[in-house]
């Protein structure tokens, strides 16, 4: 690992299996990550992730978006909201429900959910905040909570070469788009779905004979090695964030083995799985 790699503190958020959490607990625990997970969050109890982090003696906890997606939203209710309703609600680019109430409330029950969310996490002062498989939207609250001094701290894992198929079904999109190739996305988080500065990607080909089942086996494999390798990037200050000259934010890779790396993932993503 390169100089001035320092051992970051990782906060992960998983809504399900948690593979990609399982995988960057092996890889810390090898001693091939320069991270820890600190703690693991889910919005679901039964996740299944939420085992993995107990199995690894990492602290777990839920959050129940369910029960808040319910609460009743009264004065006083949102009279405790953490920030201004209508401010977040002009910032945030993912809610598209033109009846304004109701996207509000949708918004302020997930403020609530966030609130809560973020209490946990500041508590174990995690350097980055990893989306694994979180299904649920993140809000400019969240974001500008851990963005901040022009740092960006949340990242995610995409299933998918963005721009194409953004949302929660990127192999499935692929696959039944009839695409040639799939890929895996790993970026930082802005207030858009799945639009924020990109960290490294990786494609993979979908054979003739790929089932769904096939392409995303080939895929999760690709996600263990591009999320650990983007983390030990960040780790190592070698990831530089730049303007371009559309205005937006881009991020270059300034580690001198980028092009054995890009090739390395080349060959896992050809070979049989
Ligand atoms: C992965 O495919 C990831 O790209 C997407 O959600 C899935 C999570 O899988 N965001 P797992 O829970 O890590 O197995």
């Amino acid at each position: 690992m390169a100089e001035k790699t320092r051992n970051l503190r990782l906060g992960v958020l998983i809504s399900g299996g948690g593979t990609n959490l399982q995988a960057l607990i092996d890889r810390s625990l090898a001693g091939d990550l320069a991270a820890e997970v600190v703690v693991v969050a889910s919005d679901h109890k039964d996740a299944y992730g939420l085992v993995r982090a107990r199995n690894a003696s990492i602290p777990s906890h839920v959050v129940d978006y369910a029960a808040k997606s319910k609460q009743d939203l009264t004065e006083s209710t949102l009279s405790r909201l953490p920030t201004d309703l209508v401010a977040i609600d002009r910032r945030q680019r993912i809610l598209k429900n033109p009846d304004v109430q109701a996207r509000r409330e949708r918004l302020a029950r997930l403020l609530l959910a966030e609130q809560e969310l973020i209490e946990i996490l500041d508590a174990y002062k995690p350097d980055y905040i990893c989306l694994a498989g979180f299904m649920r939207l993140v809000t400019p609250y969240f974001l500008s909570h851990f963005n901040q001094n022009g740092q960006w701290r949340v990242l995610n894992i995409h299933p998918a070469l963005l721009p194409s198929f953004p949302g929660q079904h990127g192999y499935e999109d692929t696959f039944h788009y009839g695409g040639k190739w799939g890929g895996i996305t790993v970026h930082f988080v802005d207030e858009g779905e799945d639009t924020g500065p990109i960290i490294a990607q990786a494609p993979f080909p979908v054979w003739p004979t790929d089932t769904l089942e096939g392409v995303r086996e080939r895929g999760l494999k690709l996600e263990y090695e591009l999320y650990a390798q983007c983390i030990n990037w960040l780790a190592a200050e070698q990831v530089r964030l730049i303007s371009t000259e559309t205005g937006r934010t881009t991020a270059v890779i300034t580690d001198p083995f980028y092009p054995d790396i890009l090739a390395r993932w080349m060959e896992m993503a050809l070979a049989p799985v």
